[in-house]
């Protein structure tokens, strides 16, 4: 955090208190913690859940709107949204009505189901990109696009820009020449991985003269270290590069799909050629999924099969996309609720208005305290930066970071 006017002492004995209470106050917590310690690392389904947020982890209880409840019935009004995986809110009562059906008819076949037609016709229509694909995360929809995008532009590096996140997945969690030293990676995995500054088209294009890049990956606003918006024509520009070098646009719509209805690619008429999205897509139902053009899905359907049957079951020769479970009919009705009952055009008008005013409110009080901070307003997920300026890359938010999960977003749920 930069110097300011913030009594910092003042604010580490408010810090120390309410630490002290919040562990007092939550008994059954702690003793399912140490109880989970027996038989998970940590104590935590996800090892690093341990660490993210300042106090010890608290078990979830139950869920409504845009509440939960702990183990100790505290209730908390969701702000961050299990970070933007449950913007549809905590049991939708159309979403349990067809869960329930669904896996008493059955939640998985590994065949399609009819409601793959209709899910697939909607993205299509909201995300204008025809094809359709399905995996079970976000994570791996990036995964998949990018192994497409390789095949598709006989290319082997990748273009994704500093302060990005898309998934722990090895192809974007490198930063090329750096001596990158994460535990458990090969020791070359991020050289073909090439990291630059949002907003910085001179680099781009250096990074596309200079490497084979089968695609430029990004969000439409960086999200992952507060909010960092585009700078006005540098979609268009940097569309005009991928096309100059032959480079895939594939647009990551995870978190910024809460924003607009079609997300932000729509709002901002971004014109991409793949783009992948998970989280909030299936109502928080596992779910992941990415689109193409038309081009690309007819390349993908072409290219699956191995030229002989050894190969197809080494998966060498062909494109090694899909999983057992992806694609299943549990996550097709829960896309199918969540796109046409949830995430509605009248849900989004409503979330701009709670984000404006969850920005105004929160810059209100900055003002009030004499804070030099700045709230930003990005539709319904609003947030703010520990300084006077909206940052446009990652390096100008470098002593003043934000984790991520403290970015605030209106809910639409709210009532
Ligand atoms: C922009 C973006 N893409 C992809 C992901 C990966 O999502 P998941 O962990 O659900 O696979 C995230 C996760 O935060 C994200 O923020």
């Amino acid at each position: 955090m930069p110097a300011t006017n913030v009594a910092q002492e003042r604010v580490k004995a408010i810090y120390e208190r309410e630490t002290k209470r919040f562990h007092r106050d939550r008994p059954k917590s702690a003793a399912l913690l140490n109880r989970a310690k027996r038989h998970m690392p940590n104590g935590v389904p996800c090892a690093w859940m341990e660490g993210l947020y300042f106090h010890q982890p608290i078990f979830a209880k139950r869920g409504e709107g845009a509440c939960f409840w702990d183990a100790d019935d505290h209730k908390y009004l969701d702000m961050n949204q299990a970070d933007l995986s449950m913007t549809c809110g905590y049991g939708p009562k159309a979403l349990v009505e067809v869960m329930q059906q669904r896996v008493a008819d059955g939640s998985q076949f590994l065949l399609p189901v009819e409601d793959s037609i209709e899910v697939s016709a909607e993205l299509a229509n909201r995300y204008r990109l025809p094809y359709w694909q399905f995996t079970l995360s976000a994570s791996s929809a990036n995964m998949e696009a990018i192994r497409i995008a390789r095949a598709f532009a006989k290319k082997e590096y990748i273009l994704v820009f500093n302060g990005k996140y898309h998934g722990h997945i090895d192809d974007t969690m490198g930063y090329q020449n750096s001596g990158d030293d994460s535990l458990g990676f090969t020791k070359d995995f991020s050289k073909k991985t090439i990291n630059v500054d949002f907003n910085d088209l001179a680099a781009v294009e250096s990074a596309l003269k200079d490497h084979p890049i089968a695609c430029v990956l990004t969000e439409p606003a960086l999200t992952n270290i507060g909010v960092i918006k585009p700078e006005e024509g540098f979609f268009d520009a940097l569309r005009k590069l991928c096309d100059q070098y032959q480079s895939l646009l594939i647009i990551d719509e995870t978190h910024t799909q809460i924003c607009a209805w079609g997300g932000l690619s729509r709002a901002w008429n971004i014109q991409c050629d793949m783009l992948t999205l998970g989280k909030t897509v299936a109502a928080g139902i596992p779910t992941g999924t990415y689109g193409m053009t038309k081009e690309i899905g007819e390349f993908v359907a072409s290219h699956l099969e191995a030229e002989d049957e050894l190969d197809s079951r080494s998966m060498n020769g062909g494109l090694a996309i899909g999983g057992t479970l992806y694609g299943n009919a549990l996550c097709m009705a829960a896309t199918k609720v969540a796109l046409n009952e949830i995430l509605t055009p009248e849900a989004y008008e409503k979330s701009h208005i709670l984000g404006n005013r969850l920005s105004t409110g929160l810059q209100r009080l900055f003002d009030k305290y004499g804070l030099t901070w700045l709230a930003q307003h990005l539709m319904g997920r609003s947030g703010y930066t520990f300084g006077p300026e909206q940052p446009s890359n990652a390096s100008q938010l470098a002593g003043i970071a934000i984790p991520f999960y403290i970015t605030p977003c209106a809910p639409i749920t709210w009532r």
